[in-house]
């Protein structure tokens, strides 16, 4: 199989396994982060095919919904990756990014090695900021049972995974404990330009929410 093949019948298995998905991490999340990540990978120079194979297979088996385990995802990428013909070199890369893409706290650094993991790791928090953030988050706060907003629960900046990972907190809080930390948080200049206007719209939520819920608008 040539590389255009490879990325054809991956994106056809991914848009098989993640249809319907009704947590925020649907194919149409992979379609946006995959056109997101070519964009910002022409622009950077990074390799697209491993940008490609990256971004469609990121979220195959997220830890979330794996009890946490944070190589669920490397291995079934590896394993599809292995059954397509891929070469060594480009599956360890592919891995290496997926294992090492998500946000893991406030206080925890996710260093990313390659280029190509730059792009990709980018893509995927623009698709959590924005409209597309806000949709996004919501989604999931519902499809993990928590409340919108609950002005008795303080937001908290998490120093470690494990601490991030049981936080049950809302999802208003989920804005002060990652979305809005995102931005600042971009690896490459491209990325950067779009968070900026995808921050700035969702701080403009969060006034008029604020505003509402106190009954001034
Ligand atoms: P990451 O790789 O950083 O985990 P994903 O691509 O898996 O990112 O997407 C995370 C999405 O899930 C984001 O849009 C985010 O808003 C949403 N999400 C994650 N945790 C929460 C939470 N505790 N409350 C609300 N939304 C959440
Ligand atoms: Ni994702």
């Amino acid at each position: 199989m040539d590389q255009k093949d490879i990325i054809r019948r991956t994106a056809e298995h991914v848009r098989d396994r993640l249809s319907g998905d009704t947590t925020g991490h649907d194919w149409w999340h992979i379609e946006r982060v995959r056109a997101l990540a070519r964009r910002l990978g022409r622009e950077e120079g990074a390799d697209l095919f491993v940008v490609e194979l990256a971004a469609l297979l990121h979220d195959i088996a997220d830890w979330k919904f794996h009890d946490g385990d944070l190589e669920a995802g490397p291995r079934e990428a590896a394993a599809w990756l292995e059954e397509c013909g891929v070469e060594k070199r480009a599956i360890d890369e592919v891995c290496t990014i997926i294992g090492s893409l998500s946000f893991k706290g406030a206080q925890v650094p996710t260093p990313m090695a390659t280029l190509a993991g730059q792009v990709v790791q980018d893509a995927d928090r623009l698709d959590a900021l924005g409209a597309m953030g806000i949709a996004r988050a919501f989604a999931y706060g519902g499809h993990q049972k928590r409340e919108i907003h609950n002005p008795d629960i303080a937001p908290e900046s998490h120093r470690s995974f494990e601490a991030y990972q049981s936080s049950g907190s809302t999802t208003i809080n989920h804005f002060h404990e990652k979305l809005l930390l995102l931005a600042d948080r971009m690896n490459t200049g491209a990325a950067r330009r779009l968070a900026a206007g995808r921050h700035s719209y969702m701080r403009s939520f969060l006034e008029r929410f604020q505003k509402e819920w106190g009954g001034e608008l």
